[in-house]
């Protein structure tokens, strides 16, 4: 397994398997994304995200880009089948590499309250906002979203 940093040509050349994946992965609990959310540009989008291959195949990509200094994962997926191999975990070490070479100092992604998946972010280091601090980064937000973000999601981060 490899794991490559995502840039436009590779998008568009495996976009078909990155869409199944999430399709498979996503519908269930969340918005599934487009063409247009893979290929959207975001600050060190591009040298931050990575896409794991195997024999070929797309097994799994992991999608961040630089959030005031804060490397922030977008979207992190594997293929159903391929997950429980660490390959997530991999993905996860790939950004981190990345985000030290950027000089940024965390890494963040926002998850739902789910045990399975607070438990992949544990097994790698990562930790949880407090209640205070979520309430804090969600500010920007209307009262009635910051409600809805609070009950379903955490913010995990690691400190790089
Ligand atoms: C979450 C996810 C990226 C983890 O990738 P992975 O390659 O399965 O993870 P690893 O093999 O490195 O780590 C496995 C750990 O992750 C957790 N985990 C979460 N979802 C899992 C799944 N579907 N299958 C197996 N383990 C899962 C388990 O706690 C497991 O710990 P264990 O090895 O002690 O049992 C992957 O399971 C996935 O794509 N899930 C669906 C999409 C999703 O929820 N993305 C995260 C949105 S924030």
């Amino acid at each position: 397994m490899k794991i490559i940093t995502l840039s436009k040509a590779n998008i568009k050349k495996r976009m078909a398997e990155l869409l199944k994946i999430d399709v498979d992965q996503f519908t269930s609990w969340g918005t599934v994304w487009q063409k247009e959310n893979f290929l959207y540009e975001l600050p060190l989008k591009f040298k931050l995200s990575g896409i794991a291959i195997e024999n070929n195949n797309v097994v799994g990509f992991l999608i961040a880009s630089n959030k005031h200094g804060t490397a922030h994962i977008h979207r992190i997926a594997v293929k159903p089948g391929s997950t429980g191999k660490n390959i997530g975990s991999k993905i996860l070490d790939f950004l981190e590499k990345k985000a030290k070479k950027k000089k940024l100092n965390k890494i963040s992604a926002e998850t739902l309250r789910k045990d399975q998946l607070i438990n992949f972010y544990a097994k790698n280091g990562f930790k949880k906002m407090t209640f205070k601090e979520q309430l804090a980064y969600a500010q920007g937000r209307s009262p009635k979203e910051r409600r809805e973000f609070l009950k379903k999601s955490v913010v995990i981060f690691k400190d790089l």
